[in-house]
């Protein structure tokens, strides 16, 4: 009898102790996505300490100055209600769940060549945090952009959905690489010059942009020798990804900073690496981006 009811309570907590170790499983892949896709460097305003995810930090662009919203797992204010679906067309299709198109200061022109698990995961490492309540403040944007459904006019003529295909040719750390730069890392978002419209100038992929709007100086991360990162070893990269260590000894500041603490540093060591790989495989571009005042003014007072 006391066989039995053991038997019969190890058939019963079995699965239900392996169904709770898969979902720790999917929320751990879920916070490596948080981490490698940099959410908190947009949706915690950490310059007026801003409560992580909550939302109200400014990015200004050359297009207005979009506030990011609560993305914590809040019921009335944050996304606490969305259902698994409204997140994916969320961030794959740049859609929210009454219908209305987000403009590409988020970057889902990246995260939309994101595999749908990890997209998933990730949603489900968000649904395990603090809620906060905290109400979204509205963009400042000029009169024109409000004038037309900008955002859904821009998408029709320059978004492209879908997954990033695996290379075939190549290793899997190097498609590893690709999948944290392109789909997640969004580097493309500060590293490439944009045309009109916001648009990035394939051409000029990773080239670096003399002033961005927001951003200030961003420099050329392609292997060219003279004006880019070819002269970075592998090693060198990944330690720069780690400790925020320049080549020449310096520590990164600005933007490059906060995404070295938010998402590089935190990555699986095999995963900073795989990024320095992909980057060194980049086409080298020649594009003389002059170092940042900030820099100079160091260097007259040193
Ligand atoms: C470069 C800054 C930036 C990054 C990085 C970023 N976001 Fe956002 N996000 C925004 C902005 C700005 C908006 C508002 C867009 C709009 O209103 O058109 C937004 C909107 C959203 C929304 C819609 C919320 C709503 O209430 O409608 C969700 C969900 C979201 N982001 C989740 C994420 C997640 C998850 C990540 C990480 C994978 C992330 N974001 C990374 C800037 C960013
Ligand atoms: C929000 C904008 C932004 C994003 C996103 C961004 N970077 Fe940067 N990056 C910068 C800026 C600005 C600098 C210069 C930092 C400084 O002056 O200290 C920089 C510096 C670097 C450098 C050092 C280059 C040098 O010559 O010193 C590397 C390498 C780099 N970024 C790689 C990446 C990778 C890989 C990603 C994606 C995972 C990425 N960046 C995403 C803005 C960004």
């Amino acid at each position: 009898m006391k066989v039995l009811l053991t038997a019969m309570l190890l058939s019963v907590a079995m699965p239900l102790q392996a169904a709770n170790e898969q979902l720790a499983d999917v929320i751990e892949r879920g916070k490596l996505v948080f981490h490698a896709a940099s959410c908190a460097v947009c949706h915690t305003d950490k310059k007026n300490n801003g409560e992580p995810l909550a939302g109200g930090y400014a990015l200004k662009t050359d297009f207005g100055t979009f506030y990011s919203p609560n993305i914590t797992p809040d019921v009335e204010t944050g996304i606490g209600n969305w259902s698994d679906d409204d997140f994916i067309r969320a961030l794959q299709q740049g859609v929210s769940p009454e219908g209305k198109h987000y403009f590409p200061s988020f970057p889902y022109t990246a995260y939309t060549k994101m595999q749908r698990d990890d997209v998933l995961a990730l949603k489900a490492y968000l649904s395990t945090l603090k809620p906060v309540k905290k109400t979204n403040r509205q963009h400042e944007l000029p009169f024109y952009m409000k004038l037309v459904p900008s955002a859904k006019i821009w998408k029709s003529q320059y978004f492209k959905t879908g997954e990033l295909k695996q290379e075939t040719g190549k290793s899997d750390e190097w498609n590893r690489g690709a999948y944290l730069v392109e789909a997640m890392g969004h580097c493309s978002a500060c590293h490439t010059q944009r045309k009109g419209l916001g648009v990035l100038d394939q051409k000029m992929a990773y080239a670096g942009v003399q002033k961005l709007t927001g951003v200030g100086t961003v420099p050329n991360i392609t292997a060219d020798k003279k004006t880019g990162i070819g002269r970075w070893s592998i090693d060198d990269l990944v330690y720069y990804f780690e400790t925020g260590t320049t080549l020449s000894g310096d520590s990164s500041g600005g933007k490059m900073a906060r995404i070295i603490d938010n998402s590089l540093s935190q990555l699986p060591a095999s995963d900073r690496k795989a990024i320095a790989v992909y980057l060194l495989s980049l086409k080298p571009v020649e594009n003389k981006i002059k170092k940042k005042k900030k820099k100079r003014e160091k260097e007259e007072f040193e």
